[in-house]
């Protein structure tokens, strides 16, 4: 069976194939002008997609070897994401279907992050932990098998990616923000300054505003502006900060691993790419006896891998989408199972 992935929530547009249990392509195209802006400028997204999505899947057609015929099921990404964005790879998947009479399958965004370590050689073992963390969304979840997902926590503001995107802009480092501050961490004092931890009732949710506003402050009370900040300051200010994100995250996972009965423990989405935080919790993996799977760094950030790994299966679980499939911003807030019934 070959499986054709298309992703597009943001700002990469992404091609994959899957040809029975090989992914024989996943090409992955960056939208880098972004970072003229500051962040990601939805319609400039919208209009990249368009124009890079056929050549893309052409390029990916080739390298499988593959012809558009050959393919049996279709996917793309439906949501969560930026809604104009989303419709560019949901709709050109649609179109596809229909024309070549295809199986068409709606895929979650977050789902796709959550099986992305089955990419990998060495895969999670069911039930395992998952910490999602991208630059839209903060998730611990629960996951029994393909189909039955808790929530344990999520971010009551912002998402671990946002607050490294939002303390990198206002550091001076610029957009997307988690690979300069992790560079500017390595040269810095993590111990330097003391920037708080939030201390929420829920014992897995988390929140990373109060860091965001501590770092602002502590460098509108010692310098005028960044631009008169000493590197070695930023550096320190970096390393600081990467530190109490990867422990407020860490905290909240030893909690669940000391609570729920699981095998592994899975660290996905864009923000797990930062090697501090790999380093960190798979240390506290071994510390608990746990297998550790992170995925290499092209399944980490935004990729059609797993949107087209997610939709193999669903389908082997029997779902068969229509081709009235909608995009969608945001993950409607019962998605996932409650974690009071595991
Ligand atoms: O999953 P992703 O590619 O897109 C979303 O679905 O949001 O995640 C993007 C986020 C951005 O916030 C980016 O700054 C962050 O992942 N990121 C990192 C690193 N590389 C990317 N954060 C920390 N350290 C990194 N090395
Ligand atoms: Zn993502």
């Amino acid at each position: 069976m070959n499986i054709l992935g298309i992703e597009s929530s943001c700002d990469e547009t992404s091609v994959a194939i899957i040809s029975g249990d090989k992914l024989t392509s996943n090409l992955i195209s960056s939208q880098d002008f972004h970072k003229n802006y500051g962040g990601v400028v939805p319609e400039l997204s919208s209009r990249a997609h368009l124009q890079i999505v056929k050549p893309l899947l052409n390029n990916a057609l080739e390298k499988s070897k593959l012809k558009l015929q050959d393919i049996d099921l279709i996917a793309a990404t439906a949501g969560p994401g930026l809604i104009g964005a989303l419709l560019v790879g949901l709709t050109f998947a649609k179109g596809l279907a229909l024309s070549l009479k295809k199986s068409f399958i709606s895929v979650n965004h977050i789902e796709g992050h959550i099986f992305s370590g089955f990419l990998m050689k060495d895969k999670p073992e069911f039930p395992f932990l998952t910490l999602v963390v991208s630059g839209g969304h903060t998730l611990l979840l629960y996951v029994k098998n393909f189909s039955e997902i808790f929530q344990l926590g999520t971010t009551v503001d912002d998402a671990a990616g946002e607050a490294f995107d939002k303390v990198s802009k206002m550091l001076g480092f610029g957009y997307p923000g988690g690979p300069q501050i992790q560079a500017a961490a390595k040269m810095g004092d993590e111990n330097k300054i003391p920037f708080p931890i939030a201390n929420l009732d829920d014992p897995y949710n988390f929140s990373f505003s109060g860091l965001k506003t501590a770092v602002l402050r502590y460098i509108q009370k010692n310098h005028k502006s960044t631009d008169d900040i000493p590197t070695g300051i930023l550096n320190d200010v970096a390393a600081s900060f990467q530190k109490a994100v990867v422990s407020a995250l860490l905290q909240n996972c030893a909690r669940a691993l000391d609570r729920f009965e699981v095998k592994s423990i899975s660290l996905v989405g864009g923000v797990a790419a930062n090697e501090y935080l790999r380093e960190k919790l798979g240390a506290l993996a071994e510390r608990h006896n746990k297998k550790f799977v992170v995925p290499g760094l092209e399944f980490c950030g935004d990729n059609a891998a797993m949107i087209a790994f997610r939709a193999k299966t669903l389908y082997e679980n029997g779902v068969r989408d229509s081709l009235s499939a909608k995009p969608y911003p945001s993950l409607k807030k019962n998605h996932f199972l409650s974690h009071h019934n595991i």
